[in-house]
């Protein structure tokens, strides 16, 4: 199939936020290949994310996160979902905005929390799995998020596919603004 759009396409957003889920839904429509960058990091280390952060700690986690992010930002006709603190550090923006539209995912606080409540698997929620905490953490991230993003979606009560649709349509629109079609 001919490509449907001649770059790669980033999902960031806060933990929760559905970039996986939409990012492996979004590759099989765009037939382009998917990675998730905390499932790379996973994969290479044998163990959970929640692991690498209690035996190694963040920073080391970070670290892993700028050589995973470089190397995807590498690829072409891929879809890479990104870990929630991708944002932090400015490097891998740069590195990511290289031949790729980044698609910020929101939600409001309430839904993540909804969403998150009885997960056990995001380490920097494990001892503070509660509404005010993600709303501290969101404000805090919030610029961030808005000046990395090409493309802002809102993903509350929104099915999927929903989601997707309005991804192709926002991508499209920019194709023909930008002259790629
Ligand atoms: C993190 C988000 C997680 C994971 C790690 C740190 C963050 O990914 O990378 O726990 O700093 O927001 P998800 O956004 O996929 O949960």
């Amino acid at each position: 199939m001919e490509k449907l759009f001649p770059y790669n396409i980033v999902l960031i957003g806060f933990m929760g936020s559905g970039k996986s889920t939409i990012g492996n839904y979004l590759s099989k429509q765009l037939e382009m290949e998917f990675f998730d960058v905390d499932t790379v990091i996973q994969g290479r280390m044998g163990i959970p994310v929640r692991s690498i952060f209690e035996n190694y700690g963040e920073p080391f986690f970070r670290k892993m996160e700028n050589a995973v992010v470089k190397e995807l930002s590498e690829r072409e006709n891929t879809i890479i979902s990104c870990g929630g603190g991708v944002v932090l550090d400015n490097n891998n923006i740069s590195n990511l905005k290289t031949g790729a539209i980044i698609i910020l995912l929101k939600a409001d606080a309430e839904t993540i929390y909804y969403r998150l409540k009885g997960d056990k698997t995001r380490p920097l929620l494990k001892d503070n799995m509660n509404l005010e905490y993600i709303k501290s953490l969101m404000k805090k991230r919030k610029k961030l998020y808005d000046q990395a993003a090409d493309i802002i979606i809102h993903t509350d009560n929104k099915e999927i596919d929903e989601i997707c649709k309005e991804i192709i349509l926002m991508l499209s629109s920019l194709d023909e603004t930008r002259g790629y079609s």
